[in-house]
């Protein structure tokens, strides 16, 4: 944000400039491998029963961890998530790069990004890599860049089929961009299609919100079995980062989903649950992320506490 001569606060980023400021043939020598043992409670969390979620790994030192925000379930807040982490994260000095591969494209509404503006987008990453570093797109937070998703997007699935790699676009793409970020985090749409393994696959780690309402488990067996097929077939070292509850309430109904997640997963459940407030619902109508809308409000505090435990998670305190 900065001031207009009046005093008055002005968003920075409105209309979405090229990232072109990183030199990218050289790779940093400072500041970018994160500490080994301060992911320590992601290596903890063992596998258990048929709905497994496999722990994942320390983020080799050296480039950005790679995170999937993602479940097949349809406004349970991925997309929010998102947007909030990464804009908490870059608030704490991390470089972070968000990824939309969802055609929706509500990562650069949130924000701040004009779609209308952007002529490089996530579908350009998957099927040109060599487009990556001129996809990136600056936002309205500091430190924050974004690849936006639009709904040229659509049909992009059907188009990879004929393609060999099919699955290994986005990695392949990523690649050049890692050392020069500390944090990517990858949107995903509500499907576990092409788009989706094409992100697991370039993934270290999987985050899952998951609303505290009836059917939440069930959803997440499916989601354990991709995730399990994707670490047999094609990246051994994906893991689940955690499981955050979202939309939360003091609903017996809610109380009693957000008990059986807990007895489930007791490792990977990322605690304190996300609770439902209007006021991330509205952040997005005003491009910006909760902490520039209102983080003062329970959605904002919630995510800021959040953000701390996946910071520590990750390795980048
Ligand atoms: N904690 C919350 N409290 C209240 N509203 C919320 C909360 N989290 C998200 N929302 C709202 O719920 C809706 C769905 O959230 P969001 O778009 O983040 O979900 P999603 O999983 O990305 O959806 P999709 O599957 O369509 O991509 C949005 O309108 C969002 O603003
Ligand atoms: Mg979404």
């Amino acid at each position: 944000m900065t001031s207009s001569e009046d005093g008055e606060e002005l968003p920075e980023v409105r209309v979405a400039p090229l990232v072109l400021d990183v030199e990218f043939t050289e790779v940093e020598e400072e500041g970018l491998a994160p500490p080994l043992n301060a992911v320590d409670e992601i290596s903890t969390a063992r596998a258990r029963r048929p709905m497994d979620l496999p722990a994942s790994l320390p983020t080799p030192p050296g480039r950005a961890r790679v995170v999937t925000v993602t479940n097949q379930k349809g406004g349970v807040g991925k997309t929010t998530t998102v947007i909030n982490i990464a804009a908490q994260l870059a608030l704490r000095d991390h470089r972070v790069l968000v990824v939309d591969s969802d055609s929706q494209g509500n990562c650069a509404t949130g924000l701040g990004v004009d779609k209308s503006r952007v002529r490089t987008t996530t579908r350009d990453l998957i099927l040109n890599p060599e487009t990556a570093v001129g996809s990136r797109h600056a936002t309205a937070v500091d430190n924050l860049h974004i690849i936006v998703g639009d709904r040229s997007l659509i049909g992009l699935e059907q188009e990879m089929l004929r393609q060999l790699g099919r699955e290994r676009r986005m990695k392949e793409a990523l690649e050049p961009l890692l050392p020069h970020y500390d944090i990517v985090l990858i949107d995903t749409p509500p499907s576990l299609g092409l788009v989706t393994i094409n992100a697991l696959m370039a993934s270290d780690g999987v985050l899952i919100p998951v609303q505290t309402e009836y059917f939440a488990l069930e959803g997440l067996a499916l989601l354990a079995g991709t995730i399990r097929e994707v670490r047999s077939l094609l990246n051994q070292n994906l893991g689940v980062d955690g499981v955050m509850l979202t939309m939360h309430a003091q609903t017996l109904l809610n109380q009693q989903v957000a008990g059986e997640l807990l007895e489930a997963f007791p490792d990977l459940v990322v605690k304190p649950a996300i609770r439902r407030n209007v006021r991330l619902a509205e952040a997005p109508s005003h491009g910006i992320p909760i902490h520039l809308h209102d983080p003062s409000s329970a959605g904002g505090q919630d995510y800021q506490a959040i953000a701390t435990v996946l910071e520590r998670r990750w390795g980048l305190t």
